[in-house]
């Protein structure tokens, strides 16, 4: 057998492109590639990457303009840019940088192969197309490997709520929803392959509504009740939800669906009226905090997780004082804090924005409430004896760590026969990134 290629493939942004990372080795599996960590080592090199906001577009080329020396030096090597900024600025991106040789969209993901052929012979690739075919039908007969104890599965792509801040719409598409058997089938093989836990992943998870068995369209909910029937299945979580889909079925699994895990990610973005309106969020603050005391009231540990945009255009002090009040009324357990970055192409670019001081200044008081709250949150765990799944070895000698059902870090001194398995941990301290534990078998 030929040697085989070598694939390198860093990702940037969310999860969803850490799921498509695996499919794209996948593929370009079946041409011959295995991967490796080392850009230096690769023959062809994948930039998996990110549109949502500036800093992370940005951070694609300066990538790019590091590898000039290695393609000098190796002029077989192929450059690739998939994900969102593939989509949103397609050939651009081949003429700002020429040494790149293939662009590929998140929806062409499947057509790798091909495109990794054209590149070979010489010619440049590039297909940001929204092709009807679904891209992961094509990788489901693939030899598959072991796998570790938790993972990915995206069930829905897309967005069809245009916040105005937000270039998802635009770059991941309209929202589309994966039929059932297909998602039951990837999950019952992730489970025979050693997956204990699953994430479901989309956009707007929760606005999943797939084609099932019956014909007819599952809910979220109905579709995690479902998984929850496999056996060696042990866990399921889903993000990321947006408030106006949370729908009673999904509340009232949280409270009686033992697999699914007391975590929820619920972005609310502001706290102001005033601003979310402009955002185009379609909920109040107010009908936000009624929906969290809903979800509570079916599952009252459930650890809240958020996102949040400070200096989005037109915010002011006040507006910014709802935001912390919001965060003080619901407390989050996790939360995700950005400075309102304009996008091309996106209603809120057009309107003039807060400066860049104050947006600074904005996020730093926020983060210092949304970190007190994180740190009384892993706090509060202290003294309790917590569900770990133990997923890999720890920085110390004879430590495994793993993840509570609430989603935080643990580690604890354990054999590495432990890892994949769910066993009670002791919680001892709260540390600056995790918690630290004993076994209590
Ligand atoms: N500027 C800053 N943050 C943004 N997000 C999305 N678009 C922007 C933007 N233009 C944030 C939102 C979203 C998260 C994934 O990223 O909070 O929920
Ligand atoms: Fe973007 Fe989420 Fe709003 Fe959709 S719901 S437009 S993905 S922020």
């Amino acid at each position: 057998m030929a040697e085989p290629k070598k694939l390198f493939i860093k990702t940037y942004g969310c999860q969803m492109n850490v799921y498509d990372s695996e499919r794209m080795a996948e593929a370009l599996g079946a041409s011959g590639y295995a991967t490796t960590d080392r850009a230096d080592d690769a023959d062809m090199i994948l930039l998996n990457t990110c549109h949502i906001r500036e800093k992370a577009a940005e951070k694609v080329y300066s990538e790019l303009g590091r590898f000039k020396g290695l393609k000098a030096e190796k002029p077989d090597l192929k450059i690739g840019v998939a994900g969102c900024v593939a989509q949103a600025e397609g050939e651009e991106i081949m003429r700002r940088q020429p040494l790149v040789d293939l662009v590929v969209g998140p929806q062409s993901y499947h057509r790798l192969p091909a495109m990794e052929a054209k590149a070979r012979a010489g010619e440049k690739a590039l297909d940001t197309d929204f092709p009807e075919e679904d891209k992961f039908e094509i990788l489901k007969d693939r030899p598959k490997a072991r796998r570790g104890p938790t993972a990915f599965l995206t069930v829905q792509e897309g967005c069809d709520k245009f916040c105005a801040f937000c270039v998802v719409p635009y770059t991941r598409g309209a929202e589309v929803s994966r039929p059932v058997d297909r998602i039951l089938r990837e999950a019952r093989d992730l489970v025979a392959r050693g997956v204990r836990e699953i994430t479901l992943l989309g956009q707007n998870v929760n606005a999943y509504h797939g084609e099932g068995p019956d014909g007819r369209d599952w809910s979220l909910a109905r579709l995690i009740r479902t998984l929850a029937e496999i056996d060696g299945l042990e866990r399921i979580r889903f993000t990321t939800s947006h408030p106006n889909d949370m729908e009673d079925d999904l509340i009232a699994a949280h409270g009686d669906c033992d697999k699914l895990m007391p975590y929820l990610h619920l972005p609310v973005q502001s706290g102001s009226d005033r601003v979310l309106k402009a955002m185009n969020r379609k909920h109040t603050a107010e009908s936000y905090i009624r929906l969290i005391e809903r979800i509570r009231a079916a599952r009252p540990d459930l650890l809240l997780s958020g996102d949040f945009i400070v200096g989005f255009p037109g915010e002011t002090e006040a507006d910014f004082r709802d935001t912390l009040a919001l965060v003080e009324t619901v407390g989050y357990g996790q939360a995700f804090s950005f400075k309102y970055s304009a996008r091309p192409g996106t209603p809120a670019a057009e309107q003039e924005e807060v400066p860049e001081d104050r947006k600074s200044e904005r996020l730093q008081r926020l983060q210092a409430l949304l970190n007190e709250q994180a740190r009384a949150a892993q706090e509060s765990m202290v003294g309790r004896t917590l569900d770990v799944l133990f997923e890999k070895p720890g920085r110390l000698e004879g430590q495994l760590v793993g993840k509570s059902g609430y989603l935080h870090a643990v580690h604890a001194q354990a054999a590495p026969e432990m890892i994949g398995r769910i066993a009670p941990v002791r919680i001892l301290r709260a540390e600056p990134h995790s918690l630290a534990g004993e076994l209590a078998l």
